[in-house]
Formats: C-alpha cells, structure tokens, sequence
C-alpha cells in the first residue's frame, strides 16, 4: 500500500514530533493489538464444524468481523455467518429466530465487558430458541462464548455451563480486536483465510511513519476547519469497512470537545447524492479514499478514472488523500486494518486525548442501567 498525500492538498506531513509521539503511543497499555498473535489453529478447527454461526456483538465486538465477511461474501448466496446484538429491533429479531428454526446453528456471543445491554438482551432471547431444540448437553455445541479471561458475567457462565470459549486479551480494547478470536472466528467461519490476514496485519504494523503522515495531515485539516472526514471507497465491497473505519475513528478521536467527524460514501452510488455536498457545500469536509490499484477488467479502469476525476473535481473545495492498495485479498486488507489501528490512534495522541477509552459510550451504557433497575 501507498499513500497519496500531497496530490490533491496543499499540506505536508510534519514529522517533527514523530518519536516522541510514537513513545506516546506505546506508552499506553491497551497496546497489545501491535503484537500479533499467530496461534489460530483452535480457531480454524472450530469454524470447521459450524454450518451457520450468528455472531452477537456490538460497537468493537462485531464491527471488524462484519466488514471482512461483507468484503468477502458472494453478495448473491446466503452467508455462513449472520450478525445480531448490534440492534433492539424486534422485527429483525423474528427474522432472525425464524431463519435459524430449522438451521444446525451456533451462538457466538462476543463481549468484553459482558455487561452491554444489546448483547445480553439478544443472547437471553437466541439461547431460549435454541433451548427449545438442544438438550442442556447439546448446548454445549452450539454456544461460544468469547470475552475477558476472567471477568464478567460471560465467563462465569462459561465456567458454570462448560461452553467452549475464546479470551479478548486485557490489552486490547474493543474497536481494535478483530484480529483476536473476536474478529476472527466469524471470519473463518466465512471461509476467510485468517493466516494470509494477519501476515498481511504484520506488515500493516510497519507503517507507523506512513500512519504518522497520514495522521498529522487530519490534524492540520482539522485546524484548516475541515471537521468532517468523509471515508470514501469505489467498490460495493468496502461498505462495512467503511462502517467499521467511523466506529474506529470516532470512538478513539472524538472526545473532550475535539476530533474529526467520521463519515463514508460508497461510489459511485454516493456521487449522485452525497457527492454534491461534497462538491460545493459547506466546506467543513476532506476525503480519504481507498483505491484500488488492480485493474483486471475495463470496468475497474473506468472506475479508477471515475475516482481521478472526482478528485480533481473536488480538489480546492473537498480536498483528498488516497490510499493505494494494489489488491483486495486477505494480506492487503490486513495491512490495511492495522495500518488504520496505527493511524487513529496516532491522531488521538495528536488530539491528546486517550485512543483507548470511550466515556460517551459508557455515559448511554449507564443512563440505561439507571432506568432498567
Ligand atoms: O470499541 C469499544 O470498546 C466498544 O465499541 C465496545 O466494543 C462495545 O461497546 C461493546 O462492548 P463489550 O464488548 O464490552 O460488550
């Protein structure tokens, strides 16, 4: 991967401060996402067994996994991995008990604290559906548990009940844990090769310099009054992804009255909507858009030159960067993912505030707790 930086603005990166940020950074201890760990071979045996997996998580605990199985899916044939938990809608909620009735199915519930209200409310009402097929002993092979090692009401059910479970490592926090069983058991349930992914993360974790770049260029946006960063993709594909960059964004950056507000469009659909906004509105917006070099087909040329185009365009009023990747496979995006996880949490160290915490979340969180008891 690459990064244009200076094409279609007029700033430069300002490494000046480089080091003594990156030691920042790496001074705090929810850093354990920079280390990879390789050993997933538990995980792949497991995902071989399972027809139908419904992943049930939110924000961090099921963001990363619903991009890559999204970027990874035939969009046309029903996928081995379903999501919920992330909503309260109850109409979803029977679509969903109805698909799974007659389905050899199994509950991955993902949640770190295991207290999130969206989470425990839409695992209380899936393992009741699965009670009434599965004796207490079968359960056992239809529910995964993945949270802390030791903490929570989750894993003293894991240890009650006997499920089999996956550990969310103490140093790393959610929105930067889908290279941990959370992410990845969904992902290998949909067939995604998750060795090739986390090579791929590997080398996403070199770019700190590039990250840095990146980073330094939002932060002087950010004082040119652009507050809005619009994460922009060509491919269907990328949708979630897209999705999951704003949860990553906006939840490590945006706090104590500062950060840059994370939004996305998907092009060229989005160039007949947002795109005139873009264009000509309120000038409060850049654009960080992910190309993708290969060009296998006359149409992805045609869409490389549509993405030329719109730059051009935009430039002096919605200026951009782009990001280059050569490729969409499991290493690109790997690299991808981490090279991301470096630069948000760089911008925040940028923004001095802490990558790490999401106090406006925990703030909801316990409004609800107020009004449930
Ligand atoms: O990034 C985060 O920390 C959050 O988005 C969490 O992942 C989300 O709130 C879910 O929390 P938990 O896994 O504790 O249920």
């Amino acid at each position: 991967m690459n990064l244009e930086l200076e094409k279609y603005t007029k700033l430069k990166p300002d490494m000046k401060d480089y080091e003594h940020n990156l030691e920042r950074l790496k001074s705090y201890d929810m850093t354990g996402w920079m280390e990879i760990d390789e050993n997933v071979d538990d995980i792949i045996e497991t995902a071989k067994n399972i027809d139908l997996l419904v992943v049930i998580g939110i924000g961090g605990s099921y963001m990363g996994a619903k991009a890559l199985v999204n970027m990874f899916s035939n969009p046309f044939t029903p996928s081995k991995v379903v999501f919920a938990g992330y909503t309260l809608d109850s109409h979803y909620l029977n679509q969903l008990k109805e698909y799974i009735k007659d389905k050899n199915v199994v509950l991955n519930v993902i949640s770190k604290s295991g207290t999130t209200l969206e989470i425990k409310k839409t695992y209380e009402i899936l393992k009741e559906e699965l009670k009434k097929k599965y004796s207490k002993e079968e359960l056992k092979d239809h529910i995964i548990i993945t949270t802390d090692k030791v903490n929570g009401e989750l894993r003293k059910e894991v240890e009650k009940e006997g499920y089999k479970s996956f550990i969310i490592p103490d140093n790393i926090g959610g929105r930067y844990s889908c290279l941990t069983p959370v992410g990845l058991l969904p992902m290998a349930v949909a067939g995604i090769d998750i060795k090739r992914l986390l090579s791929g993360a590997k080398k996403g974790l070199k770019h700190e310099k590039l990250a840095y770049s990146y980073a330094s260029i939002r932060k002087q946006m950010y004082y040119n009054a652009k507050v809005v960063e619009n994460f922009s993709a060509y491919q269907e594909r990328f949708t979630y992804f897209l999705e999951w960059l704003k949860q990553l964004f906006g939840e490590t950056e945006g706090k104590q009255l500062t950060g840059i507000f994370p939004t996305s469009t998907i092009n060229t659909r989005d160039l007949h909507s947002l795109g005139q906004f873009l264009q000509e509105g309120t000038p409060c917006m850049f654009e960080t858009v992910i190309k993708v070099e290969k060009e296998n087909e006359e149409i992805d040329k045609i869409n490389n030159l549509v993405i030329d185009s719109v730059s051009t365009a935009h430039y002096g009023h919605t200026p951009s960067i782009i990001i280059n990747i050569k490729d969409i496979n499991e290493e690109s995006i790997g690299e991808l993912i981490t090279f991301f996880y470096l630069a948000a949490s760089m911008s925040a160290v940028l923004f001095v505030v802490n990558p790490f915490d999401q106090p406006g979340v925990e703030a909801y969180k316990s409004e609800i707790k107020k009004r449930l008891v």
